[in-house]
């Protein structure tokens, strides 16, 4: 019995962790931003940079991780334009989740506010104080998660694809539990 070659436990942990976070992150955000002037609201503000941060903190150790360990052969029968337009959707994952809490991080500066991470590490404001400027940066921050919810679809629906129709063993890479052939 061939087992499927997985990813390691580390990368694993991390993409399951990670995703976890944003699928929290992007209702969080959602929410909070339609809700009046409140202590509810400045609370939510919070746990959602503190959250977020933490993305970009895990996806820092996630690349290093990553450059030192190859992911395993993907099946024979995946052609070679599948593999090409897989790479590049992980490429652009990978981006977003630099990209997106960075933006949030300078909007939040360019509003004023400096963020104290988990309410005990103070972090530097990114840019100087300008409201014009947050206002274009979060609606930046706003456009980049509708990208990133569409490639996530796109992303999971691939994943299901292989899993349901060609059970060719491309999720139970990720999915420690699994066991396909
Ligand atoms: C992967 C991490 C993150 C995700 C997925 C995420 C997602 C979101 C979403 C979906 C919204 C609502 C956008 C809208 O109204 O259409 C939002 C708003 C916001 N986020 Fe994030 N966010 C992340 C990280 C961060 C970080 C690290 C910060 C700050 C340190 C931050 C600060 C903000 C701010 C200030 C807003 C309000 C923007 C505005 O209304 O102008 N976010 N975020
Ligand atoms: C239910 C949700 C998800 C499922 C079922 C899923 C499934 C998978 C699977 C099966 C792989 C391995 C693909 C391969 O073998 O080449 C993978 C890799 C990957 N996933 Fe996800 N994923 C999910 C959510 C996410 C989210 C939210 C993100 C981040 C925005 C993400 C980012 C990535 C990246 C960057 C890779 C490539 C890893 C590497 O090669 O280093 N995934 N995912």
């Amino acid at each position: 019995m061939n087992r499927t070659p997985r990813y390691t436990t580390t990368a694993i942990a991390l993409h399951w962790v990670i995703a976890i976070l944003i699928f929290s992150l992007v209702p969080l955000g959602l929410y909070m931003t339609g809700l009046p002037l409140s202590v509810l609201k400045i609370r939510l503000f919070a746990w959602h940079k503190w959250l977020g941060l933490t993305v970009l903190a895990l996806a820092l150790v996630r690349l290093a991780w990553r450059a030192g360990h190859a992911p395993p052969p993907l099946p024979g029968t995946i052609p070679a334009w599948q593999r090409a337009i897989a790479t590049g959707l992980h490429h652009l994952l990978y981006l977003l989740m630099f990209i997106i809490p960075l933006t949030g991080w300078a909007t939040s500066s360019a509003a004023g506010v400096q963020v104290v991470w988990w309410g005990v590490l103070p972090l530097p404001n990114l840019l100087a104080k300008n409201e014009a400027l947050a206002h274009i940066l979060g609606n930046v921050h706003s456009l980049l998660n509708d990208g990133l919810i569409a490639l996530v679809a796109l992303h999971v629906a691939a994943a299901l694809k292989h899993h349901v129709i060609d059970r060719d063993g491309v999720l139970a890479r990720m999915l420690p539990f699994l066991h396909q052939e």
